[in-house]
């Protein structure tokens, strides 16, 4: 296996693995510790039946559950099926066209998510990626001291949104889920790395008021998303991308819907919650 460092502040790839036939764990502490160093992963070249792949995605943690079940198979309901087909309604156009972490609106929020390119357009299709970590790291010591401790307030819907962001707002949904608090700045539950968790369903702060919190918010969104923190990925068929949600932010950019050959894309995302089983036990001796 090969682990180069993607362009850019952030991202690694690997290559030279085949995870059809490599199960071993040294194999997989790799690739957990290249995520958590380098905060994406893209595992290219893989032509993994779903089995297989939704064995991958258990050994980063519990697979997360969608919302509307008429994604999943019936086989595999751990894994959503994603595309760009004509037929999409337009309700669920583009909606991950905003800067988010992964079911930021529950309770415990999405640690891993992986897409399985089995499609991918000739034209679009990349998804932009922030880092919350280096963001954290890059404030002052000032705003690092008034915000460490803080806890944000979440709901589908709430962020007061950027520029050409396209916030989800489906108001029974958000009824249904209600508010929910994180902490602001987020420890990383295996390295302990510090970073900003300020996903778009972020409004507010506990402690300030209403525009005291939602300024916080928004002046923490746009230092993230500045081009020192920010890049772009796009998976190609064969690919497994994956991201740590609580070290980045992620976006959608603009697709065409449509069932034409060369402007399909077909992704099969995992989400999950937790630490990889790997990681709650200690290393073997070296
Ligand atoms: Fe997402």
């Amino acid at each position: 296996m090969k682990i180069t460092r993607m362009a850019g502040p952030l991202g690694a790839i690997a290559d030279e693995l085949d995870l059809a036939s490599d199960t071993s764990e040294a194999t997989l502490r790799t690739l957990i510790a290249a995520l958590h160093e380098h905060q994406i992963l893209a595992i290219r070249g893989q032509a993994l039946p779903y089995a297989r792949y939704v064995e991958f995605g258990r050994q980063w943690g519990k697979p997360l559950e969608f919302m509307t079940k008429s994604a999943t198979r019936d086989d595999f309901p751990e894994m959503i099926r994603i595309s760009n087909a004509a037929a999409t309604p337009e309700r669920y156009r583009e909606g991950a066209r905003h800067w988010h972490s992964d079911s930021s609106y529950e309770p415990t929020p999405a640690s891993v998510t992986m897409l399985y390119c089995a499609e991918a357009p000739e034209v679009g299709g990349e998804t932009l990626i922030a880092s919350s970590a280096l963001a954290y790291e890059a404030l002052d010591a000032e705003t690092k001291a008034q915000i460490d401790d803080m806890v944000g307030l979440h709901c589908l819907g709430g962020s007061p949104g950027l520029p050409g962001e396209k916030i989800p707002f489906v108001p029974e949904e958000t009824a249904r889920m209600g508010i929910v608090k994180h902490p602001l700045v987020y420890r990383h539950p295996v390295t302990g790395r510090k970073a900003l968790f300020v996903s778009g369903t972020a409004y507010g702060a506990e402690g300030m008021d209403r525009d005291e919190g939602r300024a916080l918010i928004d002046r923490l969104r746009r230092h993230i998303v500045q081009p020192a923190f920010t890049t772009s990925y796009k998976a190609e068929a064969g690919d497994i991308f994956l991201w740590d949600n609580f070290q980045v932010l992620h976006s959608s950019t603009p697709i065409e819907y449509s069932d034409e050959p060369g402007k399909r894309r077909l992704l099969y995302r995992i989400r999950t919650k937790g630490v990889p089983a790997l990681c709650a036990e200690p290393a073997p001796a070296a």
